[in-house]
């Protein structure tokens, strides 16, 4: 059922309450999340943004009833992912060569997932649409995230339709930022950049300058996933500016996964280390094979520095370490340090490897990290205690 925004401007999406697994199995979205449309009716009716597959006969049913589908005059796509795209197809089979407004990257992208002869008409930065007494205006947004993303700016209602950008995997049954509990919303937020968006920080940044060089007035930021930022608005668009910037907090994120606890041991002695040299860090253990990945990058994200530790197993890491470490370096994090450690029978490669692999990924490797054999003794613990109270001085 659609929800009015304003006047003119009516949601039209979908929230997901169930939703616990997002990207495949990528992204968890513990709070759900939505798949927000938006049905703009002026003198001419324009639809933004569909949503996800699974839902394309359940989304244009609902549009039935809240408008005659033949009236609608134009569709925008402002992402061809198939989470906002996913519905064209049905929605099309009902009022078929009705102009769908997107980047020539969109284009492609469309085409080559679903394979129709849409009416498709690319559009540039700086192009419009009348509405009758609005005009909406494209905006390309390559790389947030997806090469073929643009906003779209409703003048007027001083709308900015953000797609992504902007967006949280949050379901809620209230539409707006002043709504729902701030400290939800802005941890879901967060977690997106850091896990969505965090590798394009110098375009986001660059993106977010070019628009407010626009000077548009802006009242209010419709993402479409989430709620939509009514209240003070520019606060998000502040927030992303900071998260785009190399951010971090005074944390030290330590990542390790352990066989027979050793590692664990060893984890928990540096830990105890760093505290008593740095008190006024956050110090969290998380535990590679337990913790939910996307938990582990976005706490990777706030950190100033991250340790990494494994045992070493077959001449290397174990594959919950794999894992991070592969995902930690696709985010491009920048102005970090790290170390790592781990523990050995026989050879004791893991150490060396994982240390390469953060330094490949862009981190400041403070060491050469260090190695345990067997289970640490008494002596032993002290001296990763020791460790961990020197390391506390490099990673300052
Ligand atoms: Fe929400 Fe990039 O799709």
């Amino acid at each position: 059922m659609g929800k009015r925004i304003t006047d003119k401007v009516t949601w039209v999406g979908k929230t997901d309450w169930e939703l616990r697994r997002f990207h495949g199995d990528e992204f968890s979205t513990h709070h759900g999340s939505s798949y927000n449309a938006y049905l703009i009716r002026d003198e001419k009716t324009v639809l933004v943004d569909t949503v996800w597959l699974p839902y394309d006969k359940e989304f244009v049913s609902d549009l039935k009833r809240e408008v005659d589908l033949k009236t609608i005059d134009a569709i925008v796509v402002n992402h061809g992912e198939v989470d906002h795209s996913g519905s064209l197809s049905a929605l099309l089979r009902e009022i078929p060569g009705t102009p769908v407004y997107c980047t020539q990257n969109a284009v492609k992208s469309l085409t080559g997932q679903y394979h129709e002869e849409w009416n498709l008409k690319p559009v540039k930065t700086g192009d419009t649409l009348s509405l009758g007494t609005s005009t909406l205006t494209f905006i390309e947004a390559p790389m947030l995230h997806w090469p073929d993303t643009m906003f779209t700016y409703m003048d007027g209602e001083n709308i900015l339709f953000s797609n992504d950008g902007f967006g949280q995997h949050y379901a809620s049954e209230f539409l707006f930022n002043d709504q729902v509990d701030q400290a939800e919303l802005y941890a879901e937020a967060e977690k997106y950049f850091a896990n969505i968006l965090a590798p394009f920080c110098p375009m986001v940044t660059r993106k977010i300058n070019e628009i407010l060089g626009m000077n548009l007035p802006l009242d209010m930021i419709c993402p479409s996933h989430g709620i939509i930022w009514r209240d003070n608005p520019s606060q998000i668009v502040e927030q992303y500016l900071k998260w785009a910037d190399r951010y971090q907090v005074n944390q030290i994120t330590i990542v390790y996964d352990t066989m027979w606890n050793a590692t664990r041991h060893m984890a928990q002695a540096i830990a105890e280390g760093i505290v008593s040299a740095d008190p006024e860090a956050t110090v969290k253990l998380l535990c590679a094979s337990k913790a939910d990945k996307t938990d582990i990058v976005t706490e990777v994200f706030r950190s100033r520095a991250v340790l990494v530790g494994s045992p070493t197993v077959n001449g290397g890491y174990l594959y919950a370490i794999a894992g991070i470490l592969e995902l930690i370096r696709g985010m491009k994090f920048k102005g970090k340090k790290a170390a790592a450690f781990g523990s050995y029978g026989w050879s004791g490669e893991a150490v060396k490897m994982m240390n390469e692999e953060l330094k490949k990924a862009g981190f400041d490797v403070v060491d050469d990290g260090v190695r345990q054999t067997w289970n640490p003794s008494g002596d032993e613990l002290e001296q990763l205690r020791a460790y961990g109270r020197e390391l506390a001085q490099k990673l300052k």
